[in-house]
């Protein structure tokens, strides 16, 4: 099945649907890095690099923080077995900012000023990184979120890297799922007001698919957290809608969808990358059932470097990698290898090796580093099925459309 039609403003896609099958805190030296290139001295730093990481580790979004936490350290674990970066140690500084905006813009500064990292990872939530990423950009540290997706997040300056897809084209897989796939023409939007993520991602929908020809009889707004949202789902379970757009994070999303059904709305639901946790068929119960979302990977695909990194993290987490710890570990790869390209680790020498990024082969697929800052990448759509990720089906993008 093709899924063509993808005209993102920032590059023209063809773009192809394949129904797949079934789908710490550590502690930091004070002492600030001159990566052997700055400082006074001519002698060459020793001793750990630090990097930072900001996360949610607690908090609404745990699972965020938690799952893109292990797979860095990870990544770091099997380099610093190999030597490391520059033949020095990584070390991994994380700070938890509990899904907070005022704690994330925090956590990055400590990270930078008390913890001398070069570079930081993070934050998974579009909110947090818009948080965060002034205060690396203001220092000069260059900052790469694994998963931040609303396209203002790189916007914020030229420090700021994603290794990540955006909402403009998620938006648009998918409006594109829901009317080419489920057959719908009328679709309801609920949306959680206080993330730019899921305000976002119901704008990109809306208009994508009204674009596609469909029409969006409701749109229906809460705040995370909050869920006194009978009158919304009595609204949307009287609009007719055949589909319900649910672009928001798993908590929530899990909560909505069992109220949902409760109070007899049968329409499938469709969400985005906030979706993705273990918690959200735990919250939602038999509910999740008949539900889609899009997401970056899905850890059943061939690729050789799929296979061998679902294999390491269950051999050292007993668990199934989300598509936010395969992002995590891309980023942290990514940082490695730019690190390991630029002369010195100071600021400008790394943000100028990272944006030189091209044809990366990472756990979530082959990508460059765009002159934006951004990463042009494929999704896949999860079905959940019997309370499992069952289905998926892969929407690849294509630069080759461009040539044509
Ligand atoms: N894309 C989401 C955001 O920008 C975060 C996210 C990514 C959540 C991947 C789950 C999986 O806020």
């Amino acid at each position: 099945m093709n899924l063509s039609g993808w005209h993102g403003h920032r590059v023209r896609l063809l773009v192809t649907l394949v129904v797949a099958g079934a789908l710490a805190t550590g502690c930091g030296k004070k002492d600030k890095d001159t990566g052997g290139g700055g400082g006074s001295a001519a002698k060459p730093a020793t001793g750990a690099i630090v990097i930072g990481h900001f996360a949610s580790m607690t908090g609404p979004q745990a699972t965020f923080g938690i799952s893109t936490d292990r797979a860095i350290r990870l990544a770091i674990k099997e380099r610093n077995a190999k030597g490391g970066v520059k033949g020095r140690q990584v070390e991994l500084v994380t700070i938890d900012d509990a899904g907070k905006q005022s704690e994330a813009a925090t956590a990055v500064t400590r990270l930078i000023n008390d913890h001398g990292a070069v570079a930081i990872l993070g934050e998974v939530a579009s909110s947090l990184s818009l948080a965060g990423g002034p205060i690396a950009q203001k220092a000069k540290i260059p900052m790469i979120t694994p998963s931040s997706t609303n396209p203002d997040v790189t916007d914020v300056g030229d420090y700021v890297f994603r290794v990540c897809f955006l909402d403009d084209f998620q938006g648009w897989v998918g409006a594109k799922f829901a009317k080419e796939n489920l057959k719908a023409t009328k679709a309801a939007i609920i949306y959680d007001q206080g993330q730019a993520y899921s305000s976002g991602l119901a704008d990109y929908f809306e208009k994508a698919f009204k674009e596609m020809g469909g029409q969006i009889v409701t749109r229906q707004a809460y705040t995370g957290g909050n869920l006194e949202i009978s009158s919304q789902l009595q609204a949307v379970k009287g609009s007719g809608a055949e589909v319900v757009y649910l672009p928001g994070y798993y908590s929530d999303a899990g909560t909505i969808i069992r109220k949902a059904r409760d109070a007899g709305i049968k329409a499938p639901f469709v969400g985005g990358d906030g979706w993705d946790s273990e918690e959200l068929p735990k919250i939602a119960g038999d509910a999740i059932n008949g539900n889609y979302f899009s997401n970056h990977y899905a850890p059943e695909e061939d690729r050789p470097e799929v296979k061998n990194f679902v294999e390491k993290y269950k051999a050292e987490y007993q668990s199934t990698a989300d598509g936010l710890a395969a992002l995590g570990y891309d980023a942290a790869l990514v940082l490695f290898d730019a690190m390991e390209r630029a002369p010195s680790l100071s600021g400008k020498d790394l943000r100028d090796a990272i944006a030189a990024t091209k044809n990366f082969t990472g756990v979530t697929g082959t990508f460059s580093i765009d002159e934006n800052r951004n990463a042009m990448k494929s999704a896949v759509i999860v079905e959940y099925k019997d309370g499992k990720q069952t289905m998926a089906a892969r929407v690849a993008q294509d630069a080759a459309a461009e040539k044509k």
